[in-house]
């Protein structure tokens, strides 16, 4: 059983949208087997999103990363990665498909609801920075 790491971003905490977020993943079939709701600092929005350093928006990704709570979960499925890139739809809201997170709820490719794993190596990486073993009940 695969497990992939999510996280509701600050655009989302601000309108209070967890739940309904939430109601998507499990009505999906994937379970909520860690979830907490932190701050990020400047610093940590920025190793954990090291990878797109490089890309022209990395600052404002990362400020925006850190301008509210953001909800930080680990989501428990058959295929749980690929299953929670389709509930959440594509990067861009304007094209993501009718139903997901993305197309009901985010606001602009950046401040874009939720984020998602991509492969199995990212969510083990992903899953180790903000969770420990004891921390996941499956
Ligand atoms: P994540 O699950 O958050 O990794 O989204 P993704 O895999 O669909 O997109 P990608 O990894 O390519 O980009 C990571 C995040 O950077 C996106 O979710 C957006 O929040 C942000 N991002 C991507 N493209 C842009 C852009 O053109 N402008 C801005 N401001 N942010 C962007
Ligand atoms: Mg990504």
């Amino acid at each position: 059983i695969e497990r992939t790491l999510s996280i509701i971003k600050p655009d989302a905490t601000r309108r209070n949208l967890t739940g309904k977020i939430n109601a998507k993943f499990e009505d999906a079939g994937l379970r909520i087997v860690a979830q907490k709701r932190i701050q990020l600092t400047m610093a940590q929005a920025g190793k954990f999103y090291e990878v797109h350093a490089e890309r022209p928006f990395y600052g404002e990704l990362c400020e925006f990363m850190a301008s509210a709570p953001v909800v930080v979960q680990v989501l428990e499925g058959e295929g749980a990665i690929a299953k929670n890139r389709e509930v959440m739809g594509a990067t861009n809201p304007k094209d993501a498909a009718p139903g997901t997170v993305r197309a009901d709820f985010a606001e602009s490719v950046g401040e874009n609801s939720v984020h998602g794993s991509d492969a199995p190596e990212t969510a083990a990486v992903e899953i180790a920075y903000f969770f420990s073993g004891l921390e996941l009940v499956g």
